[in-house]
């Protein structure tokens, strides 16, 4: 099948979170399975940088309508690999800035220009550059794709038959813009009602996506019931339960080639579940990275690797900071993200300087690190559509503490020390008790070193590579096809 991903991340070229690591991989896996994929992203100055040399442009120019004013877009083309086309939208006036969404966790002011372009652009490219079967999306930045084909395109006879699935990472974003986006964007009014993209006297990109593409899916099946829910459905959740139907979850893979203590190149030495020896020695790298090399050998090591956001529980890890941190554990945090958690972070450390430190920045090198180097890695999400980090860590020999929620609760069984099965810890209530009191039992079974390497090994032995889940995606595909042809 032919397939065109849209994303506004992917890795290596831009990245903020998991979703950059989701469409890095999952492309290449589906072309392994003989499929046809193109990904469009935005030529952000990360790109830019990373395909450096000479610009080959695809197409030079696309119109793309607004208002009062037309904006011109070329499409640069990023070649091959992995067997997967790249092409990149390039309106240097939109994208050639420092971040990807905006400064310090926060939005640029023209998003709703800056992704209803991307939509539309990619819509107009493919009509060029070959129409595909079904438009896979990712997240609100590309959820007026299936807008623009059911509206304004609905005519067009070039895409009469391409299909539409859009992923939910996170519906936390949706992309909420003044009513007068409609008009901007070049939609017709009749679209701004509650039961299609109105939400509340907003323009919101995500629930048009939702109501408009023939197939919907999430990264967990857990958040697939989740958002269906008051909780966790930010306002959309009746739009979701209407769309139950139609809706799957398909839980992520992980990259082993880039995530693997057997060969990863950011460690100082490496390891596997049958010698484990260089784990020790990640141990003493990591905490000298982040100058804690004199805590104690048999001081279990806690990491906390994160965007520094409401979702991840910040608040929670904020309450119980200092009756942590006089327990006797080493903490090491990497994360950046609101200036409101990372002062909490500075205070923390300026609190505990001789056991808890933290690194408050992006750093690839140290995230591997602390994966590896750590004993134990704390994800006490208030919500947690898939989650990665919880799933390296399984792999790396460090032992997961979670909240219940989404993809943490797939992905992690609580350590059951009589049958000697389980991966980790976990608790269900967003409570400071119930999260200690998971980092407690953690504590406990730490003290009994026989048991906690039976625990390491069995999520050592956990296997969450994307050949499943690529399949799963090609499943929807064929359902797609079905529903359009
Ligand atoms: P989310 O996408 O909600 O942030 P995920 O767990 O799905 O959460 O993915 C987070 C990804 O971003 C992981 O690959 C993680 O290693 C990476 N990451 C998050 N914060 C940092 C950081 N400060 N430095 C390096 N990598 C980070
Ligand atoms: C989002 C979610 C995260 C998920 C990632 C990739 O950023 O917050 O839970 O793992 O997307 O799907």
């Amino acid at each position: 099948m032919q397939i065109v991903i849209a994303a506004s991340e992917c890795v290596p070229f831009a990245k903020t979170g998991g979703l950059a690591d989701v469409v890095g991989t999952l492309p290449p896996e589906l072309a392994k399975l003989g499929h046809e994929v193109t990904v469009y992203l935005p030529f952000y100055l990360q790109a830019r940088q990373r395909l450096q040399g000479e610009l080959n442009y695809a197409i030079r120019s696309l119109t793309i309508p607004f208002r009062y004013y037309n904006r011109f877009a070329g499409i640069v083309d990023g070649g091959k690999r992995g067997g997967v086309q790249y092409y990149f939208v390039d309106c240097p006036e939109l994208y050639d800035r420092p971040e990807l969404y905006g400064p310090r966790g926060g939005e640029y002011g023209d998003n709703a220009e800056r992704f209803g372009l991307f939509c539309r652009a990619v819509v107009e490219a493919a009509k060029q550059l070959g129409v595909p079967q079904v438009f896979h999306l990712h997240d609100w930045q590309t959820a007026l794709i299936p807008v623009y084909l059911r509206t304004v395109y609905a005519a067009d006879p070039a895409l009469l038959g391409a299909g539409t699935v859009l992923t939910i990472h996170n519906a936390g974003y949706q992309g909420w813009f003044p009513p007068a986006t409609t008009e901007q964007l070049l939609f017709p009014w009749e679209i701004f009602t509650m039961d299609r993209l109105e939400q509340y006297d907003r323009f919101d990109f995500l629930k048009g996506g939702v109501v408009y593409s023939d197939m919907l899916t999430t990264v967990s099946r857990k958040y697939a019931e989740e958002i269906q829910t008051a909780e966790f459905g930010n306002g959309l959740e009746d739009v979701f339960r209407r769309r139950a139907a139609d809706l799957r979850g398909i839980l992520n893979g992980v990259d082993y080639s880039r995530w693997n203590p057997e060969t990863d190149r950011h460690l100082a030495a490496h390891f596997n579940a049958g010698d484990l020896a260089g784990k020790r020695e990640c141990r003493k790298d990591l905490l000298h990275a982040f100058g804690l090399g004199a805590v104690e050998e048999n001081v279990p090591v806690i990491a906390i690797v994160s965007r520094f956001a409401a979702q991840k529980g910040i608040d929670l890890m904020a309450q119980v900071a200092d009756a942590l941190a006089s327990r006797d554990v080493a903490v090491v945090v990497l994360g950046s993200g609101d200036p409101y958690y990372e002062n909490f972070f500075r205070s923390w450390v300026f609190r505990h300087p001789g056991n808890v430190a933290a690194r408050l920045s992006y750093d690839e090198a140290l995230a591997h690190k602390a994966e590896a180097g750590a004993d134990m890695f704390l994800m006490p999400s208030r919500y947690e559509p898939c989650g990665l980090n919880q799933i390296y860590s399984l792999r790396y020999g460090t032992v997961p503490v979670v909240r219940a929620t989404g993809g943490l609760d797939d992905t992690v069984e609580e350590w059951n020390a009589e049958t000697s099965t389980g991966t980790g810890f976990k608790f269900l209530n967003y409570s400071s008790e119930d999260l200690l009191a998971a980092v407690d039992r953690g504590l406990e079974a730490f003290r009994n070193q026989d048991g906690w390497v039976r625990l390491m090994r069995n999520g050592m032995a956990q296997h969450y590579g994307w050949e499943k889940p690529a399949r799963q995606y090609a499943e929807v595909y064929e359902e797609v096809a079905q529903k359009r042809a």
